[in-house]
């Protein structure tokens, strides 16, 4: 993903300053209060959340290690946020143009501007740092917005990522340690449910094409693989804070971290939200190629 035009705040030239003073001043009015926040210190899950505690080179590492990597996890997931919250906006957007009626363009004119005020919330948490995630999850989500197939569209994003995301705010809203991004994460449910709802009734009444089939369908697969790998980026932190790990060292890590179990509470769930929602045809095929279940730990260490 290119970090270069990720972000309003990111790009300093004059126009865009007044841009800024308005956009501002519209997201007050919309939010009633956006605080200041300082996150640049600030940890929002701790090593519990992540599995982190049963990790023997995370028990084994001096103080300041484990801040640097609990630092790493956590600033994965805020930018993951913030690029699922991009994404959000960009896909509401583009269905606006894909819209037939009136009121189908009014619907994603005001998910869009739920999306949008989903980013700049997030933004507030994610501060001015640079986005540097070019994690493999935020490479799909800029992949899928380019799919022209509206059917496929919204199959993919509005019911599958926008239920995922619903569960995966639930429980990060759960976790989180800091009042105002909780109360922030909790503010998100209401209005994701609609999104995911309103695809899941919308979707229904589309006959999708052979060709809009084999798009959900590859689409599913590549986002059902990130989920089978178990949490990598964990692995990363880690590798980041300690020094380059071996082979061995990698397995050992997602088996501390119970990758099988973990991917497989996912991966169940991501099952049962696709049955009944997207084609039995797509569900019959992922489910025949293994698409539900975890990889072992010895098999993602590349990954
Ligand atoms: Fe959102
Ligand atoms: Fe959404």
């Amino acid at each position: 993903m290119n970090t270069e035009s990720i972000g309003f705040e990111r790009s300093h030239s004059d126009a865009n300053v007044s841009v800024q003073r308005i956009l501002l001043s519209s997201l007050k009015s919309n939010l009633r209060m956006l605080p200041n926040i300082d996150a640049s210190d600030c940890f929002f899950w701790d090593a519990g959340f992540f599995g982190l505690n049963q990790v023997q080179h995370f028990q084994e590492a001096t103080p300041e290690e484990q801040r640097q990597i609990l630092q790493i996890a956590n600033r994965y997931l805020l930018e993951e946020m913030y690029c699922v919250e991009q994404a959000g906006m960009d896909y509401m957007n583009k269905m606006f143009l894909l819209a037939e009626t009136c009121e189908e363009r009014m619907l994603y004119s005001l998910f869009a501007a739920d999306e949008a005020t989903h980013l700049a919330q997030v933004l507030l948490f994610v501060g001015t740092e640079p986005i540097l995630s070019g994690g493999i999850f935020s490479r799909f989500l800029s992949e899928v917005i380019e799919i022209s197939d509206k059917a496929a569209l919204m199959a993919v994003v509005q019911v599958v990522l926008e239920g995922w995301g619903l569960s995966h705010y639930r429980s990060l809203a759960k976790a989180c340690l800091n009042p105002s991004l909780r109360q922030v994460l909790q503010g998100f449910l209401q209005a994701e449910s609609r999104h995911h709802a309103a695809g899941v009734i919308q979707l229904r009444q589309f006959e999708p094409s052979p060709k809009s089939l084999q798009v959900i369908h590859g689409v599913l697969t590549q986002f059902l693989q990130m989920v089978q790998i178990g949490p990598q980026y964990l692995v990363s932190a880690i590798d980041r804070v300690k020094g380059i790990l071996s082979q061995a060292d990698r397995i050992q890590i997602l088996q501390e971290l119970q990758t099988e179990i973990y991917s497989s509470t996912r991966l169940q769930l991501l099952r049962s939200l696709m049955n009944g929602n997207i084609p039995n045809s797509v569900l019959d095929k992922l489910e025949e190629q293994g698409s539900f279940q975890p990889y072992p730990a010895c098999m993602t260490q590349d990954s």
